[in-house]
């Protein structure tokens, strides 16, 4: 992390944990569970197993999972690919895991982190994406990140970085914070690209819930310098390993077709009023009341220039 860009984390992360906060008002009735806000981003976040939030989505004869279930390995091969879902739909939540991608040569090989909801609205749908789109041996991994709203990719279609590490040889961490007022996607815990709610963006912002989704295929048709190079199955398989996952939200509750103003009060409107007293005080059981929206969610907004231009990902 470059130096300069750690206070600026540190700012954020204080952010992201008065959200964390919310959420878990949101699902259990009870906050504080954090007790250090000035701990590292994420390191204070509970992670799960496969078992606790997920379910196989397809070609699971591809997928591993560790005995203690905290692992997924998910393989791609000349038959399938593979992937995973989460069992519910949240409105709004953080979501994150350490990925480490399939080695030497990738062209074609797609591995997506992302939430979404295109299963269920075919043209309205919304979706939050970090894409890492394969490489040539020896060549730098590109990722992308997507925002669609409604359908649309007007706010914020495809912006590609190359990665200042080999993501295949190391695990990396992929975060999403996307709450009634914010979206960013963190890696490492540096924030890389925020997409602050403006009312001009209507639906344009996505707001309504999604599923995550971790999944690896062939993308052989557009994914590596636009298709040119496509996956070599001889060169296979290829497997990514998933672990430290992280799914917390608020969780929908109704037929999400329904479009249930009762989840998006419950979820979007304690969001927006995030309440940050608990970072103060932790037993901040009653937390709904005067919720002022909390200075740190404030200190977020027009940040995000900053932070990508601090950050050591390169767009491309
Ligand atoms: C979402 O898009 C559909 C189709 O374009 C449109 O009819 C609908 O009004 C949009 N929803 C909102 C909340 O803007």
């Amino acid at each position: 992390m470059h130096p300069a860009t750690g206070a600026r984390a540190r700012s954020m992360a204080a952010a992201a944990l008065a959200m964390l906060l919310y959420m878990w008002t949101c699902m259990s009735g009870v906050a504080g569970a954090v007790t250090s806000a000035a701990a590292d981003l994420l390191d204070d976040v509970p992670t799960i197993a496969f078992e606790e939030g997920f379910s196989p989505l397809f070609g699971e004869d591809n997928m591993v999972r560790s005995p203690d279930g905290r692992t997924v390995s998910i393989t791609l091969n000349r038959y399938t690919g593979s992937g995973f879902i989460s069992s519910d739909y949240y409105h709004h939540g953080f979501f994150s895991a350490d990925i480490k991608l399939p080695k030497d040569h990738t062209a074609g090989v797609v591995v997506a982190f992302y939430l979404s909801n295109g299963d269920v609205f075919e043209k309205t749908h919304d979706e939050l994406d970090f894409e890492f789109l394969g490489n040539r041996y020896r060549h730098e991994w590109k990722m992308q990140t997507n925002v669609y709203g409604n359908g649309s990719t007007d706010r914020g279609r495809e912006e590609r970085y190359l990665m200042p590490f080999d993501p295949a040889a190391a695990a990396h961490r992929f975060s999403i914070l996307w709450s009634s007022r914010v979206i960013i996607f963190y890696v490492d815990g540096t924030p890389i690209r925020e997409v602050p709610r403006a009312p001009a963006m209507g639906a344009d912002y996505p707001s309504k819930p999604m599923a995550l989704y971790v999944t690896i295929w062939d993308g052989s048709t557009w994914a590596t310098d636009n298709g040119k190079y496509k996956v070599n199955y001889k060169r296979g398989p290829f497997t990514a390993v998933f672990s430290e996952l992280v799914l917390r939200g608020c969780r929908a509750l109704s037929d999400i077709r329904l479009a249930s103003v009762d989840d998006q009060e419950r979820c979007a409107g304690a969001g927006a009023g995030a309440d940050d007293r608990g970072l103060r005080h932790h037993d901040s059981q009653e937390a709904d009341g005067d919720a002022a929206v909390p200075a740190e969610a404030d200190a977020l907004h027009g940040m995000p220039t900053q932070a990508r231009q601090e950050s050591e990902l390169k767009p491309v």
